[in-house]
């Protein structure tokens, strides 16, 4: 199928999926917790979720997904033929105590390699999709410029444990910088360092956390890595660094191990 044919169907679906979670908002939501007190998911996380996994199990039977809620069965092992990686809510803290700064993600890759990425942040209307055969565009406008500014011009957004442990050096890294940001949501840390909003963007996250961004930031030329000197490869949870060419190397001449 043409990737404009997939991006349109992806963006109908998440039409849809926008229009559930802001009905279920209207209705008090059914939150558990998964492995510790503040890693809660609700009832709207694993709708979502289940409605993507009937969407493309409906058109595309052979494909692969591997959702956060595991709502597609099986984790995914093996990453050859296509493969989804969805959060359905990601933010889900931000969803339950806020109603606001919370995205969808969706990221495609095609035998491990990037396809196209969506991340939609819900209350503010904001869409950034693409990929490498597309371009990459926030809502209808063409994204094409990357920042050329210093760290000591920048602000960085981290994640607020990272901080707080001063993990990957976040704690020097934010002192250099023109000032921190947190927002608890990995997809508006992404679309937020696409956009020339921050210009670092540092987390611990999990393959679905990253999947969708960084087919967008390879696509626009941002360097993304892994902390752990690991290749960002969708199968584990690692330390992300996401940043301009300038900044990474900037950091790189400060700490030899970025
Ligand atoms: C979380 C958010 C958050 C990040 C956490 C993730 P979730 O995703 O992206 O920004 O710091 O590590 O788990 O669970 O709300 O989809
Ligand atoms: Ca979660
Ligand atoms: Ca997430
Ligand atoms: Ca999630």
């Amino acid at each position: 199928m043409m990737e404009e044919k997939l991006v349109s169907k992806v963006k109908d679906w998440i039409a849809v999926a926008t229009a559930l979670i802001k009905e279920r908002l209207e209705e008090p939501l059914d939150v558990e917790r998964k492995s510790n007190y503040s890693d809660l998911v609700t009832n709207v996380d694993k709708e979502v979720e289940s409605f993507f996994v009937q969407q493309i199990r409906k058109e595309f039977p052979t494909d692969k997904i591997l959702g956060e809620e595991g709502m597609g069965g099986e984790p995914v092992t093996d990453f050859s033929g296509r493969v989804w990686v969805i959060d359905p809510i990601d933010g889900t803290l931000n969803f339950v105590k806020q109603q606001e700064n919370f995205c969808i993600m969706i990221g495609i890759y095609e035998d491990g390699k990037p396809v196209l990425g969506f991340i939609y942040e819900v209350m503010k209307k904001e869409l950034i999709w693409g990929g490498p055969q597309v371009g990459v565009f926030i809502n209808d406008t063409e994204i094409n410029q990357i920042s050329t500014d210093s760290l000591k011009d920048s602000l960085v957004n981290v994640n607020t444990m990272m901080f707080l442990q001063n993990d990957c050096h976040t704690q020097e890294i934010g002192l250099t910088s023109l000032g921190v940001r947190m927002c608890g949501c990995a997809g508006i840390g992404f679309k937020d360092t696409l956009l020339g909003r921050h210009h670092v963007y540092i987390s611990y996250l999990q393959p679905w956390d990253y999947g969708a961004g960084l087919v967008l930031a390879e696509t626009l030329g941002f360097v993304t890595i892994g902390l752990d000197n690991n290749k960002l490869d969708l199968k584990k949870r690692v330390p992300v660094l996401v940043t301009t060419p300038i900044i990474y190397q900037e950091l790189q001449e400060t700490y030899e191990e970025l």
